[in-house]
């Protein structure tokens, strides 16, 4: 199975739950830069994960953990408990979704667990339940089963698909470590305390820019209320999302909790344009550049 990162076009975050969630209205795109997960039944009831990396491996302390704690094993192992399943599974994870990016890499890994250890194992378990094993893994996963452009309401989890018109051609530049999800929202309640934010709400325009396929309207009107908390613990993303504006990005942000940005090209040559100043610049560690919508996690080739 293969699944899609994500990128967050708009994110409003809202006060701190007792939970220790936030809730949030985010719209995600799915885009073609996906990790592979394969699996292969074993009788013993052991759940075995190799991964690889494609292209540049990460740090050490970047790279995805090999036991109990890595989304797709967590994945597997909650299936198997639902579902019945006596036997085990190994998995063979191929990251190409930067670790620690704020692009729902493992996220990505936990939808294509699900997917394929529900087909390896013979459970045609009905999408609405697997959606909803998703949402126990983590805010992003299910929307790495769905894919597409979706409206994610709650703490993330609740997707519903949105109306996007046309292909938007993205510009991701990637930053040598990852930022920690949870270290982000922290430092997000630090710079809001004091005052309570208000309810998250998608802006209507970008809703309006993306039903029209209006690529200049969907640059101005894309927002990431944790986009300031990332700088905060990452001030060198500002010189980053500078560049990307003097190349006439139609809109640059942090995607998600980042310390990915990304931007927004007016098509492929643009696009190329804008990840050649990125990478002459030598603020960022890697740049990508992709195409979205794509669909949610799939089979390889599918
Ligand atoms: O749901 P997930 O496991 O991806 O969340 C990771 C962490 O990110 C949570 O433990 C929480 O600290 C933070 N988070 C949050 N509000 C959300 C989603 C995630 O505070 N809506």
């Amino acid at each position: 199975m293969r699944a899609p990162a994500k990128i967050n076009l708009a994110l409003a975050v809202g006060g701190v739950s007792p939970d220790g969630y936030h809730p949030v209205a985010t719209i995600y795109q799915a885009v073609d830069l996906c990790d592979e997960v394969r699996a292969t039944p074993q009788d013993s009831p052991a759940i075995d994960v190799t991964v690889t990396y494609d292209g540049r491996s990460p740090s050490e302390t970047a790279q995805v953990p090999l036991h109990a704690d890595n989304l797709a094993v967590r994945a597997a192992a909650l299936l198997r408990e639902r579902a019945g399943v006596s036997g085990g599974v190994s998995l063979a994870i191929r990251k190409a979704i930067p670790v620690s990016g704020g692009m729902a890499g493992g996220s990505a890994d936990g939808a294509a667990a699900l997917v394929a250890c529900d087909m390896v194992w013979e459970l045609a378990t009905p999408r609405p339940t697997l959606l909803r094993l998703a949402a126990e893994l983590g805010s992003d996963v299910p929307f790495a089963l769905l894919g597409g452009t979706a409206m994610g309401t709650g703490r993330g989890e609740l997707v519903s698909p949105v109306l996007a018109s046309g292909a938007y051609y993205w510009v991701l530049a990637l930053a040598a470590t990852g930022l920690s999800t949870p270290a982000v929202y922290a430092e997000y309640d630090r710079l809001h305390s004091g005052f309570a934010p208000p309810a998250p709400q998608v802006a209507p325009a970008l809703m309006a820019a993306l039903r029209a396929g209006d690529t200049g309207a969907l640059g101005a009107a894309m927002s990431n209320d944790l986009q300031d908390a990332a700088i905060s613990l990452r001030p060198e993303l500002a010189h980053v999302l500078a560049i990307g504006e003097e190349c006439g990005a139609l809109g640059g942000l942090v995607s998600g909790s980042g310390p990915t940005t990304v931007f927004l090209a007016v098509d492929e040559e643009h696009a190329l344009d804008i990840a050649l100043a990125l990478n002459g610049s030598g603020a960022c560690a890697d740049v990508v550049q992709a195409l979205g919508p794509v669909g949610g996690a799939r089979p390889i080739g599918g």
